[in-house]
């Protein structure tokens, strides 16, 4: 059986940087038209000027004959000047600014420690159409780590999609009850994406048979319940949840660790797997809308015009792919995947 879709797009990637960006950036490219690409380098992406820098290293690193298109973001800082989101618009290359709490993942200890120091950088970004990208965790110690979702929706998300009413607001990678619950019944502006590990995996997976540091990623895998609302939504053909891998590259070396990295590799896999889980749920229908059409509509950006071709095929991901001296390990390493790329 075949799958003709409309080219998708990754609304949440990271493409990291150097030797690494070049192995990873194919896989992307093979797949997706476009990707909202992460600013979580080190240093981070904080200026237009940094954008448009990694946006040319990303161009050069593309395969040859590729016209896949990184739609870049920038990094809010507690001290993002109002200016530099007007900057960030005029330069027609930027998508979005995305919040990182201070502390809460790979790369954000430049992030914000209080998104009111933001006010003025935020009535920028309502006023100028830019949309906020969120990492929807608060990082107090105090707050458990499988709770950290919901006490920032509570805190700070829903503050600030009401105190700016006209603000695009994208709760990324969106992993509980709660956060479908807020996004379902929040005001016209307000999605969220979600990535293929939080559908298919619940926290267990983290702790099958030993610990499984290539299914650790930020935010954390979460109870079953949450597993099958996340994965309800993305099926539910509503538009306000739509494909962002949130495919996140580190080497095995800085996953296998005594303090091992969050993220999970899944790039090599970015579109199989969603229409091998939308299958398994019966919406196999409604995999072009969450994974082509709701995304660029919520942005304001064209549909993309060309196709791709899905095959009902198995194959296995390899083991791990070789970068350097090291390696990547993708999601789904020596498993089976019901479904094939044919053609990009
Ligand atoms: C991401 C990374 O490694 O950059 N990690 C992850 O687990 N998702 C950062 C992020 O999106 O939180
Ligand atoms: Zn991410």
């Amino acid at each position: 059986m075949r799958l003709t879709l409309r080219r998708p797009d990754d609304w949440h990637l990271h493409l990291r940087d150097g030797e690494l960006l070049r192995a990873v950036l194919p896989y992307t490219a093979a797949r997706f038209a476009r990707a909202i690409v992460m600013p979580n380098l080190s240093p981070p992406v904080t200026t237009t000027a940094a954008a448009l820098a990694y946006r040319d290293r990303i161009l050069a690193a593309l395969p040859a004959g590729s016209d896949f298109q990184p739609l870049m973001t920038l990094y809010l800082t507690d001290n993002t000047p109002p200016e530099e989101i007007r900057r960030a618009r005029d330069s027609g290359a930027i998508a979005g600014v995305k919040l990182y709490p201070a502390g809460a993942t790979t790369n954000s200890d430049s992030g914000v420690t209080d998104i009111w120091r933001c006010e003025a950088a935020l009535a920028a970004m309502e006023e100028a159409g830019m949309v906020l990208q969120v990492h929807g965790e608060v990082t107090h110690a105090e707050v458990d780590v499988f709770h950290r979702e919901r006490v920032f929706i509570e805190n700070i998300l829903a503050p600030v999609v009401e105190r700016f009413p006209r603000l695009k607001v994208i709760l990324e990678h969106v992993t509980t009850a709660d956060g479908v619950d807020f996004v379902r019944g929040a005001r016209d502006g307000v999605a969220a994406t979600i990535t293929p590990q939080h559908m298919m995996l619940n926290r267990n997976a983290l702790f099958a048979g030993g610990l499984r540091p290539h299914h650790y990623c930020l935010p954390v895998l979460k109870a079953e319940r949450h597993r099958q609302a996340v994965l309800d939504a993305a099926v539910s053909g509503s538009a306000r949840f739509f494909l962002g891998t949130d495919s996140a590259p580190h080497t095995r070396g800085s996953k296998e660790s005594s303090c091992g990295c969050a993220g999970i590799y899944s790039a090599p896999v970015g579109i199989e797997i969603y229409a091998e889980l939308f299958e398994q749920a019966g919406a196999l229908d409604r995999l072009e809308a969450f994974a082509s059409e709701f995304g660029p509509r919520f942005y304001g950006l064209p549909l993309n015009e060309d196709r791709i071709v899905l095959e009902r095929r198995p194959w296995q991901p390899p083991a791990e792919y070789r970068v350097g001296a090291d390696t990547l390990v993708p999601f789904r390493a020596g498993e089976t995947v019901s479904w094939s790329l044919v053609s990009a």
